[in-house]
């Protein structure tokens, strides 16, 4: 989009905002891009934004800027007479289509074959198709995000000693580490291969089966940019997100959600070097709100479905209003998934 209509553009959304006042809600994912975070009423990372359209009663149209499995959240928790539309609809995530429910049912199967049914809990990453999150509904599972993994964890282990966590191995691994669960009892279930590519024993040992899935966008940080970064600015702290692999976690001053880096940043003194391991999008903007504090990337990393969003597609939706590109889902897959979104909602954020 050239200036001259990003000039017409912006004033026509700001005009339909007016015009809608409190029937409409936009909300804005951290790593969408800042003319659409400034555009948008409320950001957040995928808990808070799921917890917003959760909570918020008084608008009729929830536009949701940012990828598809989180405006399915936003429409499972959103009342009967509110409708959530995504800007771009093939805006997805890479990670969510990692694993699907026919491969989930499958090895929850090969599972419950070696230790019996009702042996282990489900645990799905928010990103995840709506399908999944009704499977653990189902299943007394519950549904987290990488700012609740630990609480949901922990909740899991209450329930049942075994864990089937799914996409995101790393987020997994990232969590299992932090609460102490020995390597040797954590596996990764690899879909294509028989019982995940294990023995019987192995899975009777393991207390977290780790889904083979990962993020693109995260897993291009590696220990070599680490070290580099360490040499380069010595006084620099580090944070990353966890879908981060372990050996660039452990490496790093601290890891946590999009919201916990916002923070990271917010509360780190005047003048410090923060570098940090995430979507570029959500680093360069967090540069110029903070220009007190240096702020520099890890690496460069861009998540091509979230930068699928801009102002021209924002105003399509708005132009549009209830009724372009609305999320629908069926109404047995929103009730069962809901069990599982609402039980994440009862847990605590770190
Ligand atoms: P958050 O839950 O931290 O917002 O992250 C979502 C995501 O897609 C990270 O890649
Ligand atoms: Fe999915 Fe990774 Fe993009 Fe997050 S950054 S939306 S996990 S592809």
């Amino acid at each position: 989009m050239d200036n001259m209509n990003e000039k017409e553009i912006i004033p026509r959304i700001n005009k339909i905002k007016k015009s809608l006042g409190d029937k409409l809600i936009i909300l804005t994912h951290h790593y969408q891009r800042k003319e659409i975070v400034d555009l948008g009423d409320y950001k957040g990372d995928s808990f808070d934004l799921s917890q917003k359209a959760a909570a918020d009663k008084a608008a009729q149209y929830i536009v949701f800027c940012g990828v598809h499995f989180m405006a399915e959240s936003a429409e499972i928790l959103s009342q009967p007479y509110q409708t959530v539309q995504i800007p771009v609809m093939d805006a997805g995530c890479w990670m969510a289509d990692m694993a699907d429910i026919f491969m989930v049912e499958k090895a929850w199967e090969e599972i419950a074959s070696v230790i019996g049914p009702d042996g282990v809990v489900p645990i799905v990453y928010m990103n995840s198709d709506a399908n999944l999150k009704a499977f653990c509904g189902r299943n007394g599972g519950v549904v987290c995000t990488s700012s609740n993994a630990t609480a949901a964890l922990e909740w899991g282990y209450s329930q049942k000693n075994k864990i089937l966590f799914f996409p995101d191995q790393h987020l997994g691994r990232n969590t299992g580490n932090q609460m102490g669960i020995p390597s040797d009892e954590m596996i990764v279930w690899s879909p294509n291969e028989r019982l995940g590519g294990h023995s019987p024993e192995d899975i009777q040992k393991a207390r977290l089966i780790l889904w083979d899935g990962y993020c693109l966008v995260h897993t291009r940080f590696q220990v070599d940019h680490i070290r580099q970064v360490r040499r380069k600015y010595p006084d620099a702290t580090i944070v990353v997100h966890p879908e981060c692999t372990e050996e660039v976690v452990a490496l790093a001053d601290a890891a946590g959600s999009t919201s916990f880096i916002v923070k990271y940043v917010e509360n780190a003194p005047a003048n410090s070097t923060i570098v940090i391991g995430t979507e570029v999008n959500l680093v360069h903007r967090l540069a110029l709100e903070y220009p007190d504090k240096k702020i520099f990337e890890l690496h460069y990393s861009l998540c091509p479905n979230m930068f699928k969003t801009d102002p021209e597609s924002l105003l399509r939706t708005l132009e549009n209003i209830g009724q372009f590109n609305m999320i629908h889902l069926p109404e047995a897959i929103k009730e069962d998934s809901r069990l599982a979104l609402d039980r994440m909602l009862t847990l605590t954020k770190k």
